[in-house]
């Protein structure tokens, strides 16, 4: 794909100068992008924005306002990045935390054709394929491998080290936690809960314990449902709204209640 180098080689700070405001005046209004950053043909990029050094941004990608990209961080061709946006952070855990840094992370890769909403926040050490679909206020964090044409609804939180199959959908407000496992095709309803952590944080073993669900091919996770750690949720299970998922389910049955518990198997014509 042909390339074009920042606007000014040689300058960091790039001055934009928008020919004319409203009332006549000339307005100035700056972005920062590094002259070692490459923008592809017509990419459009609002006000306020910063790229930094080596990012890479693939042809016709739009980029809006206020958005920040950290270093080598790669949006491919025809992309979509809404206001407020930042790129390729690299994640700062707290002292206390259990997320040890390792160093840098990798940048963050995002697929041609996605679409990231206002306000998102993804991390470095993050791939994400293409066509992917990013609601509003959502938030990846750092080494999670999302499948293409993945939709991650508004405001939900993917945690570190998840990952998230071709094709599945996770809806508004739901909650990965660390090291959940989504397989493809999935479909994860509004503010579904899951946890990792039996211990919640009070002895030296839980680091070694702690597993996040794992949720397999064409599995369906109604609204507000928990699932425990480690919990399997197996291929083509129906979770129904509110249930509490403490045992492994069964292939293509509908559990129930909380706890869930097995009510039916699911109709072959319900199947992916
Ligand atoms: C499972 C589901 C489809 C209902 O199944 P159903 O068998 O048709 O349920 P019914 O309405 O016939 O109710 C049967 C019984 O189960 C109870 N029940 C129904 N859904 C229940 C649920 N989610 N949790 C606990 N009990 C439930 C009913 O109260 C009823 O009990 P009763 O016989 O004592 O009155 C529904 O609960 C559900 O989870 N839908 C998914 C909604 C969702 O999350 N969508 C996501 C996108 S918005």
């Amino acid at each position: 794909m042909p390339l074009q180098k920042s606007p000014s080689p040689g300058r960091c700070h790039i001055m934009w100068r928008a020919k004319t405001g409203r009332s006549g005046e000339a307005v100035t209004v700056i972005n920062y992008i590094h002259p070692r950053a490459a923008m592809g043909k017509s990419c459009t990029i609002g006000f306020y924005s910063v790229v930094r050094e080596d990012v890479w941004i693939g042809e016709g990608t739009s980029i809006g306002n206020n958005v920040t990209i950290y270093p080598g961080t790669v949006v491919g061709e025809n992309c979509f990045i809404g206001d407020n946006c930042v790129l390729g952070k690299q994640p700062h855990p707290a002292r206390t935390s259990t997320v040890r840094p390792d160093g840098l992370l990798e940048p963050l890769r995002l697929g041609a054709g996605s679409v990231v909403g206002s306000g998102a926040v993804l991390y470095a050490g993050t791939v994400i394929k293409e066509e992917v679909m990013i609601g509003d206020l959502a938030s990846v964090r750092e080494r999670c491998k999302i499948g293409r044409r993945v939709i991650i609804g508004r405001g939900a939180v993917l945690e570190n080290d998840v990952s998230v199959g071709d094709y599945s959908k996770l809806q508004t407000g739901a909650y990965l936690t660390a090291h959940t496992s989504v397989s493809a095709r999935a479909f994860i309803a509004p503010m579904v809960i899951t946890a990792n952590d039996n211990q919640m944080g009070r002895t030296e073993e839980r680091l070694s314990e702690k597993r996040g669900p794992c949720i397999e091919e064409g599995a369906r996770i109604g609204a507000g449902a928990l699932l425990l750690p480690g919990v399997r949720v197996a291929a083509e299970t129906f979770v129904a709204a509110g249930s509490l998922v403490t045992r492994d389910t069964r292939p293509g049955t509908v559990v129930m209640g909380r706890p869930a518990r097995f009510v039916r198997f699911v109709p072959e014509k319900e199947k992916g």
